[in-house]
């Protein structure tokens, strides 16, 4: 079956970009990064793309200025990039630009999104100071697929980590990147496969024979 073609959308440092370039390296693996989209020019992550030998492009969001109109002259300027590249699916990896409701609809069933936390707690932003200063003991990552609003969707996949004594934001940010990195290449597959999807009644649905596992990753504490 012929590889998917995968658009990687980054703000940042990209390693969650990083951990797709790596699934991807495997002959194996159903998908191939087609195109590394930045809506910020210096994001560190686009060396990452240059040096995997990615195909990079910038929309830098700030040359349309600001309000509604800007948004969507921005968010159609993504999606003919997206379209002229033949893109099957977007991940959002650190994209840190909300999406017009017009964008999600057009990529919807096609646009995932990573978040590190597990969903719906914690939506936005500085996920880790929140989640310590709230006390909670389990935390996570989610990779959903995208609906208009912010860090929601159906979800694909979980993955938990514990909040440990004496965890800052930092440490638990470390644990919780660990698992992003194990768990978006693991949902990915699944979609390329064609193994999981999004159904017109918006809930995601599974092969029988995919593993509980595979879209549910539980690490020991250690
Ligand atoms: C990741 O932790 C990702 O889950 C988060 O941004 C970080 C990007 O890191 N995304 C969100 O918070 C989305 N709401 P990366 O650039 O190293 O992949």
């Amino acid at each position: 079956m012929a590889k998917k073609k995968v658009a990687v959308l980054i703000s940042g440092r990209g390693t969650n970009l990083q951990s797709l370039i790596d699934a991807c390296a495997d002959k194996k693996y159903p998908a191939e990064i087609a195109l590394v989209l930045s809506n910020c020019p210096g994001a560190p992550g686009l060396d990452r793309a240059g040096a995997a030998g990615a195909p990079t492009l910038v929309i830098d969001h700030q040359l349309y200025g600001k309000g509604p109109q800007a948004r969507a002259a921005f968010d159609a300027a993504l999606s003919a990039a997206l379209e002229e590249a033949r893109i099957d699916l977007v991940c959002l990896a650190g994209f840190m630009r909300i999406l017009t409701p017009g964008f999600v609809e057009k990529w919807s069933g096609r646009l995932l999104n990573i978040h590190p936390s597990l969903l719906p707690s914690f939506k936005g932003l500085h996920v880790h100071e929140r989640m310590i200063e709230a006390g909670v003991k389990i935390a996570g990552c989610t990779v959903h697929f995208v609906s208009a609003e912010m860090d929601s969707g159906p979800i694909i996949g979980q993955a938990a980590v514990p909040v440990l004594p004496g965890d800052d934001a930092d440490m638990l940010a470390a644990r919780i990147l660990e698992q992003e990195h194990r768990l978006y290449p693991a949902c990915v597959k699944l979609i390329a496969e064609g193994r999981a999807r999004l159904t017109a009644r918006g809930v995601v649905e599974f092969d029988n024979d995919v593993a509980a596992g595979a879209p549910m990753l539980n690490p020991n504490p250690s």
